[in-house]
């Protein structure tokens, strides 16, 4: 008699090899072909039931199985960052590079596929490698392909590489951990003329001025200071000459929550706030506020399940709690539909000293934390469809 396969250890080596294989490679949302080729290959060579095209670049690889059906996310989507490593693994992609870690998501991601394909497991695991992270619309994309059905998806997980956390160490907690991320564009009307007479003007320029600084008193004044909140104008376009007043001013900026008051009255704020001190001026104001992605909300109990793995992994103490960010992760949107949890992984590297941050042009990774990342998301799946 021959039972099922015991579960196999992580592959380091191979690990270590697709990640830097990805890095070297990377590709901005909805531009992951070769990424979702490679991901597909590898699935299929697995015995996985694969679906390309999902979500335009995403790439579903499913093991069916009777009972409930854990759906396993990892990104895929690098960014417009010239790299300023100088590694053997260095981006071979002139403007692009994997500066937030998804290149060991997907690394991640295909040794758990690889990990849970013999198994019998009790349930169904699925595998969504999606596009488009940092534009915020790859999980909406997949989600309108249908990822979540056949078989409907019971509870989802994933994880992120973490820079501002030391490598060993895993950040999970119940409730929301990344910010929304919502976008306002206010057009400020004016009148234009010469700047030696502003009397004969409405000076779009200085309404602007004011327009940020009230936008500053939202988070101090109108928001209950026991919840979370930014408000940042971060882009101001106006004028073309030292000696003439324009006729328009442009902000653009962005406001994150975890949610609640503040977030649902956030849209009104932001309008009431820019028309009321426009017109106070005599000008006027378009505003254009859109919600890119809600705030990820993590689910108490699959919280409690992820954070057991991870201390039974690498010891309850390195197990952080209130691991937050205002950042946003379009994880929101799978979480918003079914419960899950998305963890932090620590891959801040070892050499001391402060860890590049996310997003900038030295962002590199402890590759240790591919390891114990894909450990964590294996024993998960486990645990959960046991
Ligand atoms: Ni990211």
């Amino acid at each position: 008699m021959k039972g099922p396969p015991p579960l196999a250890p992580v592959d380091r080596a191979s690990l270590v090899a697709t990640r830097r294989d990805i890095h070297q490679h990377p590709e901005l949302g909805f531009e992951e072909t070769r990424t979702a080729a490679l991901v597909a290959e590898r699935l299929r060579k697995l015995d996985y039931h694969v679906t390309p095209g999902v979500g335009k670049t995403g790439v579903v690889g499913l093991k069916k199985n009777d009972g409930r059906c854990v759906l396993l996310r990892a990104d895929m989507d690098a960014l417009p960052v010239e790299e300023a490593n100088a590694v053997p693994y260095r981006s071979k992609a002139p403007g692009k590079m994997h500066a937030c870690g998804h290149d060991g998501h997907v690394a991640i991601g295909l040794e758990v596929a690889r990990r849970l394909a013999p198994l019998e497991l009790g349930g169904s695991v699925k595998f969504a490698f999606q596009p488009a992270e940092e534009a915020s619309n790859g999980a909406q994309a997949m989600i309108g392909d249908g990822v979540l059905e056949a078989p409907r998806v019971n509870a989802a997980f994933g994880i992120h590489l973490w820079n501002d956390l030391p490598v060993g160490t895993v950040g999970v907690m119940a409730g929301p951990v990344m910010a929304s991320v919502d976008q306002f564009e206010i057009a400020i009307l004016g009148r234009g003329g010469h700047a030696a007479a502003p009397h004969q003007t409405i000076d779009p320029v200085l309404v602007a001025a004011h327009v940020i600084t009230a936008l500053q008193s939202l988070v101090s004044r109108r928001r209950d200071p026991l919840s979370e909140a930014v408000v940042s104008v971060t882009e101001v376009h106006a004028g073309r000459a030292f000696n003439v007043i324009p006729d328009r001013a442009d902000l653009r900026g962005t406001v994150r929550t975890f949610g609640g008051h503040f977030f649902e009255d956030a849209p009104r704020l932001v309008e009431d706030t820019a028309q009321g001190v426009a017109s106070a001026f005599g000008a006027h104001v378009n505003v254009n506020y859109r919600r890119l992605s809600a705030p990820l909300i993590n689910n108490e109990e699959l919280s409690r399940l992820m954070r057991d793995v991870a201390a039974d992994l690498i010891g309850a103490d390195n197990v952080r709690q209130g691991v937050r960010t205002m950042g946003g992760e379009d994880m929101a949107f799978f979480l918003e539909k079914v419960p899950g949890c998305f963890a932090f992984v620590g891959s801040a590297p070892r050499t001391g000293g402060r860890a590049s941050p996310h997003h900038s042009p030295t962002f590199d990774i402890d590759e240790e934390s591919l390891v114990i990342a894909a450990e964590l998301l294996t024993q998960t799946a486990i645990r959960y469809l046991s």
